[in-house]
């Protein structure tokens, strides 16, 4: 009997210690078992826009260099650079003819790694852009698949005899527009290009194809990046039977990112990148996937997944009605706008996710999503808050801590952007007339998020000696980090503000997410809650003055405002705050 109770007693003590043990350590849990890419923000540099030290008119990666500190001030502990290979630059970058060397636009692989080590000083990474989808034609891979049916590289790359007619094999329209094949004379067959002609696809079918990039991937590693950024990922796997598809427009041409998108087989191909590239390491890789749709977030980023986060589309794309074609667009209502983010944020438990509103295919968001706003600091400082404190990592896009504007040229000939170009295009055919089309161009294009950044108040926003590549803004004048820098009330005091922010709070980077009032059209709100603390931020998305008292008054203390200071029960226009309420 005594030996039994004895026994009872220890079970019931052993069972307590282990209860105790085992909630100390989901306290513990998230904060513990967080990477350190979930607990830091990510900054992206364009280079050929971000700051040019040798007057040549293009960024370079010494101007990174020499904005480390500027950099480390945001709170940044990564910074994604989009490629800096070289290039014909026939797509800024995104036409790689050499994964092993350096644009020399941009500078040397000394540079490069003169950046890394500099990074590290103040713990920051570099990630680089992985360009694995395609190459440039000019790569010697498909200079050498191109020459002849009979070389070692002859299938690295899609190649398909025409149809009986000499035409393409099917209707597919590539992302910059025109067909996705094109004819190769020399081979007599055509390749496929998801998006423009110069950039012909990798054929990932092939071992040797993929043994190739894990080795360039391999190659920065061992040179010091702190992760990747895969572009263009949904489109490496090509279904086995290339079929026409629906007709999308007046060309008799649809769309290629509708027949290939996540095609099923292709997380075969990411869980051998995984396994030889990423095991083992700490680095992050965050893939462009474009087209996967919420429910398979957790194949792609759960614990079995191929990827640390993937980036979605689906608030970047709100306006589009027929796909991301910017002819045909609507008005969103802030409810739709909150549902899409809401649906996202639910999503989180078993993922994690990267936050953006920007980046260098987007037009800038205070544009973008609130497109009546004539207040653009406080508007700009609204979207801020909610990048900032919606759980997931930050990213930010160079220009956007500082509240760029989209930018508006007079002619299309003035855009460099190829899908810009592509787009006017196809608004022309779709029945808009020239200034309508024009407009779309002006509120889509990937140069409203391209022109260079806007430093100070001299010459060229203080970004080059020499003459620009692309156009500088013409608000340089009133939106620049000299100016800002001074004022306690800029859009970039106040992302430093919520930099530290995060960091005094932890909840705000591994608590959950509750939204309140889903239906207002005014206010987005909602609490950000660990096991040690909860906080309220709330968002005034109009530009009136909105009525607010948090429930539980005598238990919320104020952070922080937008506006400095505490306007009481009156949010006023665009006004986002932070509370701290008590359990
Ligand atoms: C991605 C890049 C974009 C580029 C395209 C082709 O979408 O973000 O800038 O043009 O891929 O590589």
């Amino acid at each position: 009997m005594k030996l039994r109770k004895c026994i009872a007693i220890l079970l019931c003590i052993t069972v307590i210690i282990g209860f105790c043990a085992c909630s100390k350590g989901q306290t513990g849990k998230n904060e513990q078992q967080l990477k350190w890419w979930q607990n830091t923000i990510v900054y992206e540099a364009y280079p050929s826009s971000f700051k040019d030290t040798d007057g040549n008119g293009y960024g370079d990666i010494p101007g990174i260099t020499s904005e480390l500190d500027y950099l480390a001030s945001l709170g940044v502990g990564a910074i994604w650079i989009t490629p800096i290979f070289a290039s014909p630059m026939k797509d800024n970058g995104y036409d790689v003819a050499d994964y092993y060397s350096i644009n020399p636009l941009y500078g040397t692989m000394e540079d490069v790694e003169t950046l890394i080590e500099e990074a590290d000083k103040r713990n920051i990474k570099i990630v680089m852009d992985l360009v694995f989808n395609h190459t440039s034609d000019e790569s010697e891979w498909f200079k050498e698949s191109s020459s002849d049916r009979n070389n070692d590289k002859n299938d690295w790359y899609i190649w398909a005899d025409a149809r009986e007619d000499g035409s393409a094999p099917n209707n597919w329209r590539g992302i910059f527009g025109g067909s996705a094949w094109t004819w190769c004379e020399a081979r007599q067959q055509y390749y496929l290009h998801t998006f423009a002609d110069f950039q012909p696809d990798l054929n990932w079918e092939n071992p040797d194809v993929r043994n190739s990039l894990f080795d360039i991937a391999n190659f920065w590693i061992d040179k010091g990046v702190g992760g990747f950024r895969v572009d263009a990922v949904t489109y490496i796997k090509k279904p086995d039977l290339m079929l026409d598809g629906v007709a999308d427009g007046t060309d008799g041409l649809s769309g290629i990112h509708n027949m290939t998108a996540n095609t099923e087989g292709i997380l075969d191909f990411l869980h051998e990148f995984k396994e030889k590239v990423q095991d083992g390491t700490d680095i992050f890789v965050v893939g462009e996937a474009n087209g996967v749709p919420n429910e398979q977030l957790e194949d792609w980023c759960g614990e079995n997944g191929v990827f640390d986060m993937i980036f979605s589309f689906d608030l970047v794309n709100i306006q589009f009605v027929n796909g991301e074609y910017w002819y045909k667009t609507r008005d969103f209502k802030l409810s739709e706008f909150k549902k899409i983010i809401h649906v996202f944020q639910q999503g989180t438990d078993d993922v994690w996710v990267p936050l953006f509103f920007e980046n260098h295919d987007q037009p800038r968001s205070i544009n973008h999503f609130l497109p009546d706003c004539t207040d653009k600091i406080n508007g700009a400082k609204a979207l801020a808050t909610l990048l900032m404190t919606l759980r997931g990592t930050p990213f930010i896009y160079q220009g956007e801590e500082i509240g760029m504007t989209n930018v508006n040229r007079d002619t299309i000939e003035e855009y460099n952007d190829i899908s810009s170009h592509n787009q006017y295009k196809m608004a022309l055919e779709n029945g808009l007339d020239r200034e309508e089309a024009l407009q779309c161009v002006r509120d889509y294009s990937r140069d409203n998020a391209r022109s260079p950044m806007q430093w100070d108040m001299t010459a060229n926003s203080g970004f080059t000696r020499g003459r620009a590549w692309l156009a500088v803004a013409d608000n340089y004048l009133a939106v620049n980090v000299g100016s800002e820098d001074n004022d306690p009330n800029s859009v970039l005091n106040w992302y430093r503000q919520l930099s530290e922010l995060r960091k005094e709070h932890p909840a705000l980077i591994d608590g959950s997410f509750n939204e309140l009032r889903e239906d207002s059209e005014e206010l987005f709100m909602y609490i950000r809650e660990n096991k040690k603390e909860k906080i309220l931020v709330v968002i005034n998305f109009t530009g009136k003055q909105v009525d607010f008292i948090p429930d539980n008054p005598g238990s919320t203390e104020l952070l922080i405002s937008s506006y400095g200071d505490d306007s009481g029960d009156i949010l006023r226009p665009y006004e986002a705050r932070c509370y701290r309420q008590q359990y």
